[in-house]
Formats: C-alpha cells, sequence, structure tokens
C-alpha cells in the first residue's frame, strides 16, 4: 500500500517537473521571438534595372533579407532604342557624354516615383542599391537627387 501511495507520488513530481520544463523552454522561445522582432532591421532593397538582370537580383536580396525591394522607375522609361549604345545619337549614349562623369552630368532622368523611395529609405536601417554598369559606368539615373 505504502510502495503504491510512493510510487504515485514519484509520478506526480515527475509531471511537474516536466510540465515546469515545457512552461520555462516556451517562455525561452517567447524571449527569443521578442528580441528577434526588437533587433529586426528595416531592409530596403533600391534598384534600377533596364532589362531585368538587376531586378532579378533585387528580388532575391529582398527574399533573402526579408526586405521591401522597390524599382526606381524612369519618370521617361527607357527604350530599346535608348539603350542600344552601338548607335551615337541613342539617349544613353547622349546621357553618357554630357559630361566627364555622371557626377558632374546635368543630366539627371527625373525619377517617377522618389516620393515613396524617399519615405521607404527614411525609415530604413539598411538600404541596398542595385543597377546595372552601362558603358562602363553605373547608370545615370542613380545621381539623380531630388
Ligand atoms: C546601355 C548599356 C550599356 C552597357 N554597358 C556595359 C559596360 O560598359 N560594361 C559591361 O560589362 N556591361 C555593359 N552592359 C551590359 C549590362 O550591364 C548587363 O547586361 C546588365 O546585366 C544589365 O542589367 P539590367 O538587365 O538590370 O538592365 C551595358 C548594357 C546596356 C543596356
Amino acid at each position: 500500500m505504502m510502495k503504491k501511495r510512493g510510487k504515485n507520488v514519484l509520478r506526480a513530481v515527475s509531471f511537474i517537473l516536466a510540465l515546469v520544463m515545457v512552461i520555462s523552454l516556451a517562455d525561452v522561445g517567447t524571449a527569443e521571438a521578442k528580441t528577434k522582432a526588437a533587433t529586426k532591421k528595416n531592409i530596403v532593397v533600391l534598384y534600377f534595372s533596364g532589362t531585368g538582370t538587376t531586378k532579378a537580383t533585387a528580388k532575391r536580396i529582398g527574399k533573402k533579407t526579408a526586405g521591401k525591394v522597390i524599382e526606381i522607375k524612369a519618370k521617361n522609361p527607357y527604350t530599346d532604342a535608348d539603350l542600344d549604345y552601338g548607335d551615337e545619337n541613342s539617349r544613353v549614349v547622349k546621357e553618357h557624354e554630357s559630361a566627364a562623369s555622371p557626377a558632374q552630368s546635368t543630366v539627371r532622368p527625373e525619377i517617377a516615383n522618389l516620393k515613396a523611395i524617399k519615405k521607404a529609405v527614411k525609415k530604413a536601417d539598411v538600404v541596398y542599391i542595385g543597377y546595372p554598369i552601362w558603358l562602363a559606368y553605373h547608370n545615370l539615373i542613380q545621381c539623380t537627387q531630388a
């Protein structure tokens, strides 16, 4: 009789201990989630893409970093003819040759969604910027400022 009672007490104590362990582990999980949420960075992935390559890469970075992916959209979108760097009269060649370097250029292709970009960048902790190489330099739209 006493033996049975002892066994029952032991079972009850084991059960309570297991319960305490489960609750403690759940607490640790909650604390970890809270810390993660508190340290979660606001990431923005900005990109300009003429033919889609940079776009695909930006999307992959956005997925990996859980960042917000935003396209830099030209107010006057680039057509295939605009991108023809073999034609000395094409838009890209004219933009490229407008100055010794894009920083000095007077050509500032306007950005259609500049307001939205500024808003997102202001709140961001980290900003990735992606763009294609055009005529051995980055394209001029990256130099456009407000
Ligand atoms: C106008 C123009 C100029 C380019 N100039 C260069 C260059 O100087 N050097 C280079 O390696 N690639 C050059 N490329 C190739 C692009 O950098 C490459 O195809 C890039 O992946 C395009 O990215 P996107 O699809 O996001 O526009 C040029 C492409 C274009 C359309």
